[in-house]
């Protein structure tokens, strides 16, 4: 276990390698052995690859409407420390790209990658039902990660991404997603590209007594 998470990190670069859906089904069942309160298992994923990724990669491109994002990513006004962990690892990321903060155009260029799942094969969306609530949000984290490590122990790379709270009406019209689910975020799936340098960033974690109390 300890393996898996020392080694997942964001990916941010990916090779065209495909990856079955085989492979993906199995993951997805052996994640959701993940806890959920009350046992809700409040997950509900659709899974692109193949041909739908094709699909899908030419349905972004043709969505030009502006779309009203599914949740505020970040509260407003970040304070301290948070704000400084999320500028400190967005200046690594652009430092390894070779982006200086001035060159907007090609930081912007960067997070529009995002939706191209950064050239993975494969990726999945994770849903929730709009009646859910914070604790069924957390049990969403337990099984996304859960299933990172399991792609990690069966040699994937992944990239989770909230980026695709800014465009759920494309989503939703491509999967055909019911009214009662929100999107939450995509998981891309695949193999990291061991040429890219921004996979070699290793994001920083604030030391335990900024986070943990020993009472
Ligand atoms: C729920 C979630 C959503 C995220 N969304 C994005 C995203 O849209 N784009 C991106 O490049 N990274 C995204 N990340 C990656 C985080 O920036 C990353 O997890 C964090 O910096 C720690 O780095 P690590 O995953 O390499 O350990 C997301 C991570 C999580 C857990």
């Amino acid at each position: 276990m300890w393996d898996a998470l020392k080694a997942r990190k964001t990916i941010r670069n990916f090779l065209p390698t495909e990856v079955s859906n085989e492979t993906i089904a199995e993951l997805l069942e052996k994640a959701a052995r993940a806890p959920s309160g009350g046992n809700l298992q409040p997950w509900r994923v659709y899974v692109i690859n193949g041909d739908s990724m094709t699909r899908f990669r030419e349905h972004v491109a043709s969505q030009r409407e502006a779309e009203t994002a599914e949740y505020a990513v970040y509260p407003p006004n970040l304070k301290e420390p948070y704000r400084s962990s999320r500028f400190k690892v967005g200046e690594d990321m652009y430092a390894l790209l070779g982006i200086p903060r001035e060159d907007k155009a090609a930081r912007f260029a960067h997070l529009a990658r995002n939706f191209e799942f950064f050239g993975a094969p494969a990726a999945i969306f994770c849903f929730v039902d709009k009646i859910m609530g914070p604790p069924q949000w957390s049990d969403l984290g337990m099984f996304l990660q859960s299933f990172m490590l399991l792609a990690q122990e069966a040699g994937l790379d992944t990239c989770p991404q909230e980026a695709w709270a800014a465009r759920p009406d494309t989503v939703k019209s491509f999967v055909d997603a019911p009214e009662e689910l929100m999107l939450f975020c995509g998981v891309a799936i695949g193999a990291a590209n061991p040429d890219a340098p921004v996979n070699t960033l290793v994001s920083d974690r604030e030391p335990l007594d900024v986070w943990a109390t020993f009472v």
